[in-house]
């Protein structure tokens, strides 16, 4: 890997140690979705597909050089498919801690959900009774995303959307066409600083874009795009909900 890239991912780590938020064994809880109305009964054929892919999904991904993997079990209306995926900076050790942790979510909150995604900081697993692995490069699939509330800035949110906007801008070319993990990371600094809910003041700003590397260059960009260019309009939807809000970058 290249210098610059290195020199990157050096500060994300950095800033991972400044945000000790929602914390399972370590690892930050960001995001679940049930992503779906159909269930399936604890007992039945497709709940023991599930459990058959997930262990060598998370095992693969852990292994992979690019921190992801893909499968799927299972037959018919049965049929199950899974991706699992590290963050780029995050090794196979740690990956699979992380990994382990979705199933319990998985099971416990969204229980009998034929479609769940499970994000942590550090790590992401979706199965799905719907082979959504088919075409990684659709730009009509649903964008999805979760908001940090841990850490709110108090001071000028409008003014550090737009920084964090971009801030997410600036590496996605690199992840798109540089990375083959599709795995990028980068740091802004703001003079002014901003105040937050748990610090008095934040000048850094870090931000990471990672696509899952069985997407396209060209595709991997123009997800990114989307996500930044709503970046704005999440930032004021919550400003309308409660004064204080903030996207993690
Ligand atoms: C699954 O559990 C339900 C209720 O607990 C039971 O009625 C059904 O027979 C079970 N099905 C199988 C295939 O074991
Ligand atoms: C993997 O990452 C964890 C957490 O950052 C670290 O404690 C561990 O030493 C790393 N393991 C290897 C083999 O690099
Ligand atoms: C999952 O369920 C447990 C127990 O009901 C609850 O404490 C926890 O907050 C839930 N987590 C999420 C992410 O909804
Ligand atoms: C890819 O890396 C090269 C140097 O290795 C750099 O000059 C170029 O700007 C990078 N491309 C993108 C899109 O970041
Ligand atoms: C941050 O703001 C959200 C809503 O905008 C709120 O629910 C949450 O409690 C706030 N967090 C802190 C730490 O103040």
């Amino acid at each position: 890997m290249d210098a610059m890239v290195s020199f990157l991912l050096l500060l994300a780590l950095f800033s991972a140690h400044h945000h000790p938020a929602r914390s399972q064994g370590g690892f930050n809880f960001m995001n679940l979705l049930c992503n779906s109305d159909n269930s399936y009964a604890l007992n039945s054929t497709y709940h023991s597909n599930v459990v058959a892919l997930l262990g060598p999904l998370s095992a693969d991904a852990s292994s992979s050089t690019v921190g992801f993997a893909t499968g799927a079990a299972g037959r018919g209306p049965d049929q199950v498919w899974g991706l699992a995926l590290c963050r780029g900076d995050v090794n196979g050790t740690s990956c699979a801690a992380c990994l382990a942790l979705a199933p319990g979510v998985a099971f416990g909150n969204c229980s009998g959900v034929r479609d769940v995604s499970v994000y942590y900081d550090r790590c992401l697993l979706r199965f799905s009774d719907e082979d959504f692995l088919a075409s990684p490069d659709d730009p009509a699939a649903p964008v999805q995303y979760g908001l940090n509330l841990d850490v709110n800035n108090t001071g000028d949110p409008a003014r550090f959307v737009g920084l964090a906007a971009d801030l997410v801008g600036a590496p996605s070319g690199w992840a798109a066409r540089n990375s083959t993990s599709r795995y990028a990371a980068g740091v802004m600094t703001s003079a002014q600083g901003f105040a937050t809910t748990d610090f008095a003041v934040v000048r850094n700003i870090y931000g990471l874009v990672q696509c899952t590397p069985d997407h396209a260059p060209e595709a991997c960009l123009g997800c990114l795009g989307r996500l930044r260019d709503e970046m704005p309009a999440v930032q004021r939807h919550l400003r309308r909900a409660v004064p204080h809000g903030v996207v993690q970058p």
